[in-house]
């Protein structure tokens, strides 16, 4: 292994995760080992994730996780240099979980502890599965956060527009409950709506045309409500069809609310940076979503950017993400030690 060989732990929020990567100079060999275990099933009945729920979820699995990763890369913890975890933002109690876990794995071994941002694990992935240099334009699309960042380097963001109100994931999800489709919402609605006709229903696309590149997705969510209630009320039930077509109207409303956005965003990254070829990266769980990815496509090749998304498995919450912004972080300060750090349920 190329070292240094960093451990991550991510228990922010229903996701058991940990993995272990290097600083291979090869892409493709970074990631040593990966676990994710999904609580998916433990919430279902509930319709969201219950913080108690995944708490409990987290401390009866992440001990034997981390012994079966440990014997997936024959590896022992001495032979880590250091040890990462998410400590934020997130849901308190994995949160204190998955810190907890790691820094005495850290301190029993010698090793430094160190803290990161959940959002800038998902921010930094497309550099553990490619080349991508700074700066690049980022936009983070997440259970909790929809945003378009400016990212210069490691812990160096400026942020160009956020939600005003939901985040995407959220959308989605909250979608996804209404129409009866489960928890979670995002891969539910995607697959409904490929059998659907997206334009029966006139869905409105908040802050449309308006300048800046901040979002708005609850009058969405409250248009969706009227249709479906219009539907039931012809039918006495939600008919599969009037189902996929108000997914696939939804999915389409929030895709040209995302291009007019992030048109705004790369004229005002282009001001700062000019008019060179520069990564357009799309990250978080909502990234996973396939006809999202091909409307960020055409508007990288529009606006002459090159597009990257880290592969389907790394979009949603895992463990490799939280390694590898740990490992960037190490060789950016190899004398980090953030053993004093606390879990943050908050961090922007
Ligand atoms: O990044 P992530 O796993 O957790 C957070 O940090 O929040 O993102 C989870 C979110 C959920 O809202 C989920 O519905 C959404 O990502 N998601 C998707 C898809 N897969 C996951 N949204 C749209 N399309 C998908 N295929
Ligand atoms: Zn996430």
């Amino acid at each position: 292994f190329t070292r240094p060989l960093v451990l991550g732990i991510e228990t922010s929020c229903d996701e058991t995760a940990a993995a272990i990567v290097s600083a291979d100079a090869d892409p493709a060999k970074r990631l040593v080992a990966h676990r994710v275990l999904s609580q998916i099933e433990d919430h279902a009945d509930y319709g969201g994730v219950v913080p108690e729920i995944a708490a409990r979820h987290h401390i009866s699995h992440l001990d034997r996780l981390l012994a079966a990763l440990m014997e997936d890369a024959g590896l022992s913890f001495d032979d880590i240099d250091a040890v990462a975890a998410t400590t934020g933002p997130g849901l308190v109690g994995g949160l204190m979980v998955g810190v907890m876990t790691a820094k005495a794995i850290a301190m029993a071994a010698g090793k430094p502890f160190i803290s990161v941002n959940h959002l800038e694990g998902h921010a930094l992935t497309v550099r553990l599965t490619g080349e991508v240099e700074f700066p690049f334009l980022l936009v983070l699309m997440s259970g909790g956060h929809c945003q378009i960042l400016d990212v210069t380097g490691i812990g160096q963001y400026r942020r160009l527009g956020t939600t005003i109100d939901d985040a995407a994931g959220e959308a989605f999800d909250k979608t996804a409950k209404l129409l009866g489709l489960g928890y979670p919402g995002g891969p539910a609605v995607e697959a409904a709506a490929l059998e659907g006709d997206a334009d029966r229903f006139d869905l409105p696309r908040p802050l449309l045309g308006k300048p800046g590149a901040d979002f708005s997705f609850s009058g969405l969510k409250t248009a969706v409500r009227r249709a479906a209630e219009a539907c039931v009320a012809k039918h006495g039930i939600l008919l599969k069809q009037d189902r996929a077509d108000i997914c696939a109207g939804f999915q389409k409303a929030i895709g040209d609310c995302l291009v007019d956005r992030l048109r705004h965003a790369i004229a005002d990254f282009r001001e700062v940076h000019g008019d060179g070829t520069f990564p357009l990266v799309v990250a978080g769980g909502v990234a996973a979503n396939k006809a999202l990815r091909t409307r960020l496509t055409a508007v990288a090749e529009e606006t002459g950017m090159v597009f990257h998304a880290p592969p389907m498995a790394l979009c949603t919450d895992n463990g490799a993400m939280i390694a590898w912004a740990g490992l960037e972080r190490f060789i950016a300060e190899p004398d980090i030690d953030d053993r004093d750090v606390s879990p943050r349920p908050r961090w922007p």
